[in-house]
């Protein structure tokens, strides 16, 4: 199990390029299950959870290829099967991105009910309540989801939470159903919008994605098409962490600045300067210490819960207290004991935190639990005293493509230790 052994060093500086964006990624490759034509899929991140997907994919006889570095070409027309089979579902969650699909284009599907995980039991009674809705019919038995439908049925959904991935399965399985469908109190994240931009170009008719209520006029077949995965917001926002939690100055280019500016205004107010250009980001910490900052999740446009880890590490140095206040997951504060173990003092109560920062923190081993607990693990290292050895890092390879080659380039102190 690889393991990351960082330096706590003085301020990063220097210029990172942001990666395609994961959850962009994910549901854009299931989107290849709509059409018998290629679907050419470029700006794809190198990330486990991308190769998870196209596994997923292949051993349901689909053919993928490659004609370059973070690019594939997708080609379901030879499908075998219709089966997410637990042994992958179990490590990614978002494999239930193909229910919807599969669904709509073959009439069937049997996908592995994701298990809970690190931040929460993470239901998909919203997803399966919309394809009901359509018209499916599922039942859920051994541990599997298994659902038909002659022809889904456009339907008027609305969602008693927001889903990011709800949202894309329905909107997915509408874009091929009879007639339309609207979705209510939808998910507005830009992984959404990108999805929607990505059914668009294969023929899909869709209306107001990015809003609460977006419409699908359903269509007889989608076509093949090619699109580029948009930069990744939550890896921009974890490396504009760095920068400020070193008290240095970072550049993220290839992104943009208009996909986080909830997470750019808290950066304003711990103190960051930051210029911003189309598609760059800067930020310049001008060597001060951050101040505390409040944070509070919510769905897109709001603040983004997987930026939440990573302001708790910036708020256990800052001048000040920091309050968290987590209201998407139940239990996304695994990252909090591990912080205490580099001297953070953080008390929890609920699903809030209170952070009283601390001039510096000092190394120890810790360990990481979920993806971006791992982030926050490592920006915290990046600032504390001394040595610290981050144990799992498999966590943080999920979903950060070569994070210690990009730290590096900015002067950070990290070595991967391959036990
Ligand atoms: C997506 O997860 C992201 N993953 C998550 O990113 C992200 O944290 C989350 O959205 C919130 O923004 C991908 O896009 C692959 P949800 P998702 O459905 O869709 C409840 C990362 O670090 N809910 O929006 O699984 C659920 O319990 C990952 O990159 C139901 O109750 O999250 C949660 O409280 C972590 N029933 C809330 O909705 C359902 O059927 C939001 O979850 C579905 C969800």
């Amino acid at each position: 199990m690889d393991k990351f052994l960082i330096q706590g060093n003085g301020p990063l500086h220097g210029e990172v390029i942001a990666s395609g964006a994961k959850n962009a990624a994910l549901p854009i490759l299931c989107a290849a299950l709509l059409t018998d034509d290629t679907l050419a899929i470029r700006n794809l991140p190198q990330l486990w959870d991308v190769g998870t997907t196209r596994r997923l994919l292949t051993q349901m006889g689909v053919t993928v290829s490659s004609s370059g570095p973070g690019q594939v070409e997708i080609n379901a027309r030879s499908i075998t099967t219709c089966i997410a089979p637990y042994e992958l579902v179990k490590t990614m969650r978002a494999s239930i991105l193909v229910l919807g699909p599969l669904l709509a284009k073959r009439g069937e599907a049997q996908v592995s009910l994701p298990g809970g995980c690190a931040i929460g039991a993470r239901p998909v009674d919203l997803h399966l309540r919309g394809l009901e809705a359509m018209g499916a019919e599922i039942d859920v038995e051994g541990g599997f989801i298994k659902a038909r439908a002659k022809r889904l049925k456009g339907a008027r959904i609305v969602f008693d939470v927001v889903t990011v991935t709800g949202t894309e399965n329905l909107l997915m399985a509408a874009a091929l159903a009879d007639g339309q469908t609207v979705l209510e109190n939808a998910a507005c994240e830009p992984e959404v919008v990108d999805l929607a931009n990505c059914l668009i170009a294969m023929g899909a008719k869709i209306e107001g994605a990015g809003t609460s209520t977006i419409h699908v006029q359903g269509v007889e077949n989608l076509h093949g098409a090619s699109h580029s995965v948009i930069p990744d917001r939550i890896e921009t926002g974890t490396f504009l962490i760095a920068g400020a939690i070193t008290r240095g100055r970072v550049r993220v280019t290839q992104t943009d600045p208009r996909m986080l500016e909830a997470v750019l205004d808290k950066l304003r107010q711990a103190g960051a300067k930051l210029s911003t250009g189309a598609d760059w980001i800067e930020l310049d910490m001008l060597g001060r210490r951050p101040r505390a900052v409040d944070i509070h999740t919510t769905p897109h446009p709001g603040f983004p819960t997987d930026m939440q880890a990573q302001f708790m590490a910036l708020d256990c140095v800052a001048e000040g207290v920091g309050t968290i206040r987590e209201t998407i997951f139940e239990n996304r504060f695994m990252h909090a004991q591990e912080l205490m173990r580099l001297g953070a003092e953080i008390n929890i109560e609920g699903n809030t935190a209170v952070v009283t920062g601390v001039e510096r923190l000092s190394g120890a081993p810790v360990m990481a639990t979920d993806l971006r607990a791992s982030a926050a693990l490592v920006l915290a290292a990046l600032s504390a005293d001394g040595e610290t050895l981050v144990d799992r890092v498999y966590h943080i390879d999920r979903g950060y493509e070569h994070i210690e080659e990009k730290l590096r380039k900015l002067g950070g102190k990290i070595q991967r230790v391959t036990a």
